[in-house]
């Protein structure tokens, strides 16, 4: 199986506080890796050296065997798109939202507005619809939209599902692993939903304070951790502030 993202030893230092410490693991190309861990391990940290919002201050990243640092960082963004939890729409119509970011890079959307709104469950009518009056859940299906919009290879999902009510979650939930599947995307899924994680993803990898604890094929790891960390995480036992040692 091909490597798809290749993270070397990635450290990020802020303010003299190492955010994230000496991170590395492999993405297999095609695949949902869940990156779970508590609130403050760094995971929104680590998705976002992905497509280069922050660089870090240690190591290196590779998309297919580049390292993304000399990638032209709107191309680098184009092949890997982000879900965050709020969806963050631009002012205007849906179709607008969706356009937004081929036209960004001085691109032309590659299919029309009406495909890509039914690849994510909307009906062609929602193109005219004001962003900023759709529901939650309408909002995440547009802002995976215009993450498809780049025809991306790689999906940064950050808890994408965690701000809308459970039943409009399970259908994100179920809409973006179609998809993922559907184009044979990779993705590193952040979850705090441990349930989530395991029906999703193909790999978990678990995070705190800044470390990689664990890492293993979904399945063996939630049913069989190595760590005592992970068991202790898993188990619930644990909170954040005694994992953090505070
Ligand atoms: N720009 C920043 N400057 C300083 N500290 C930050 C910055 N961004 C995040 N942090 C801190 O880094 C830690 C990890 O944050 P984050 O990556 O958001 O964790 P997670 O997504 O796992 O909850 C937290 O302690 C957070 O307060
Ligand atoms: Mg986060």
């Amino acid at each position: 199986m091909d490597i798809k993202l290749n993270l070397q030893n990635i450290s990020k230092a802020v303010n003299g506080k190492l955010l994230l410490n000496h991170v590395s693991f492999a993405v297999p190309e095609g695949r949902i890796v869940a990156i779970i861990g508590p609130s403050g391990a760094g995971k929104s940290t680590l998705l976002s050296l992905i497509n280069r919002l922050q660089d870090p201050t240690g190591g290196a990243i590779y998309l297919d065997g580049t390292n993304i640092q000399t990638l032209d960082v709107f191309a680098l963004r184009r092949r890997v798109g982000m879900v965050f939890q709020q969806p963050a729409l631009f002012p205007g119509t849906v179709a607008s939202n969706i356009a937004f970011g081929p036209h960004l890079s001085g691109h032309e959307l590659t299919r029309p507005v009406a495909e890509f709104l039914r690849e994510v469950g909307l009906a062609e009518e929602f193109a005219k619809r004001d962003a900023s009056r759709l529901s939650g859940g309408e909002q995440q299906r547009v802002a995976l939209a215009r993450a498809l919009a780049n025809n991306p290879e790689v999906l940064l999902l950050d808890e994408p599902t965690s701000a809308l009510d459970l039943g409009a979650a399970h259908q994100v939930e179920d809409l973006i692993t179609q998809v993922c599947k559907h184009h044979g995307l990779t993705a590193m899924w952040v979850s705090h939903d441990l349930e989530q994680a395991q029906r999703v993803s193909d790999r978990t990898v678990l995070m705190v304070s800044g470390r990689k604890i664990e890492e293993g094929n979904t399945a063996s790891f939630f049913a069989q951790p190595k760590t005592e960390i992970a068991q202790a995480f898993l188990a619930g036992e644990i909170g954040v502030s005694k994992l953090q040692g505070e």
